[in-house]
């Protein structure tokens, strides 16, 4: 490995090593949607003491579920990590990132590629609440089997990815909005999380978080100016 490069580990955590501030992550006084957003940061650093109630975790999946998803399908599962010596077996597997051991919880985002098998019981709570005609629902129903029943896995993994991404967002902005931090994590071994924690073999990981107490808050926001990233109407 030449001198200018890292390894994974190195690399995800050195992050930790650049004193961007001795500050804790800022406790919002205003939680309207926009200061959230702006405010909401990657937060590497927990206290390991701290433990978040059980109702307030439901509380914060709760709101993350209100999220779209592809047919209301809700692929998304969640499995939240709270156990210390869970978390402690997750640790190398997450190339040995901190914020795994000392945060409250890991959840970790997960997708249903056979999601497509409730649409009964979802489409039935529509037509329970007089918003949709039996037969229509049974329509929707039976639609849903013949495409996504057909669908390539990679499609319904693709569409698991997707709906995990949406949720996984809006489960980090409403820790944000109950005064918690998160970070998102893709540096992990996928297959050897899958087994170690006996997922089922048709869901997807997407991610983890960790979510807990941040004690030190993450790097201020830098992004690519909007003219580089957008383009109006078509590509030239
Ligand atoms: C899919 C995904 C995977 C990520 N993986 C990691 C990770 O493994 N470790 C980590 O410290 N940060 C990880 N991050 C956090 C990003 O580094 C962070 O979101 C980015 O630097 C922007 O900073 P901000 O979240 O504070 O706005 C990940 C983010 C995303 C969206």
């Amino acid at each position: 490995m030449s001198q200018n490069t890292m390894s994974k580990e190195e690399y995800l955590n050195k992050v930790k090593e650049i004193d961007t501030t001795k500050e804790a992550p800022k406790q919002l006084e205003d939680t309207d949607f926009l200061t959230v957003a702006k405010e909401r940061r990657s937060v590497r650093q927990y206290d390991p003491e701290f433990k978040m109630e059980e109702s307030e975790i439901r509380e914060i999946l709760e709101t993350a579920v209100l999220a779209p998803s592809s047919s209301n399908l809700q692929s998304w599962r969640f499995l939240v990590i709270e156990d210390q010596a869970e978390k402690e077996k997750l640790l190398p597997i997450a190339n040995n990132q901190q914020q795994i051991v000392d945060a409250s919880v890991v959840v970790a985002v997960l997708g249903d590629r056979e999601a497509y098998k409730n649409a009964d019981q979802i489409y039935s709570q529509i037509a329970e609440k007089g918003n949709m005609p039996e037969d229509v629902k049974n329509m929707y129903v039976n639609s849903i089997f013949d495409n996504y029943g057909n669908f390539p896995t990679e499609r319904l993994a693709k569409i698991a990815h997707i709906d995990g991404g949406i949720v996984a967002n809006q489960l980090m902005l409403a820790a944000k909005a109950k005064g918690y931090d998160t970070v998102p994590m893709g540096g992990y071994d996928e297959a050897q999380f899958l087994e170690a924690f006996n997922v089922p073999g048709n869901y997807e990981a997407v991610m983890l978080i960790s979510l807990g107490k941040g004690t030190k808050a993450g790097f201020q926001k830098t992004r690519l100016p909007l003219d580089e990233i957008v383009q109006w109407n078509r590509y030239e």
